[in-house]
């Protein structure tokens, strides 16, 4: 009994690292259709969602080319732990993201800012979920701390 908690305080004080990954046109967030996925570029809100998560490294992509996703993935996907994705509307549409996905021991969240089951049916679909942890999406930018929250918290438990 002793022992597990001391396992547990140790799990807590790690530094975990996570890759957080955006996909094609989130480099445009707080320009692209603000009404969607609102007025701040994903630039101004990482400072605050870093600063929430004190013990943890977050890493930031984005790339608008889905080999180079892949690339990235592979590259983190053996060795953090964790990757928050949003993989945009390839999230709809790549088989190649999901193959990716499956082939890595890192876990990994799909999060989408808008809620996509709200808007056009292609959006209600995706390619990935069924290879992630789990999903996250229609809380604005406050999924990614949800994601970042998510992974910490199975890491703990
Ligand atoms: C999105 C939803 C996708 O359908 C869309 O193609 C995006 C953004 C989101 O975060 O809400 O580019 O992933």
């Amino acid at each position: 009994m002793r022992k597990q908690c001391f396992c547990k305080v140790i799990k807590i004080n790690l530094i975990m690292k996570i890759l957080i990954l955006n996909g094609p046109n989130l480099n445009l967030l707080g320009v692209r259709e603000p009404g969607i996925y609102g007025s701040s570029s994903f630039d101004s809100y990482l400072p605050q969602l870093r600063e929430q998560f004190p013990n943890v490294e977050l890493e930031y992509c984005q790339s608008n080319v889905e080999g180079l996703m892949i690339d990235k993935m592979q590259e983190v996907g053996f060795s953090y732990d964790g990757i928050v994705l949003n993989a945009g509307a390839y999230t709809h549409t790549s088989v190649a993201l999901q193959d990716c996905i499956r082939a890595l021991k890192t876990p990994v969240i799909e999060v989408h800012i808008s809620n996509v089951h709200q808007r056009e049916e292609f959006r209600h679909r995706s390619m990935i979920s069924c290879a992630c942890m789990g999903v996250i999406c229609g809380f604005g930018l406050d999924s990614y701390r949800l994601a970042v929250d998510a992974l910490v918290w199975k890491a703990q438990h």
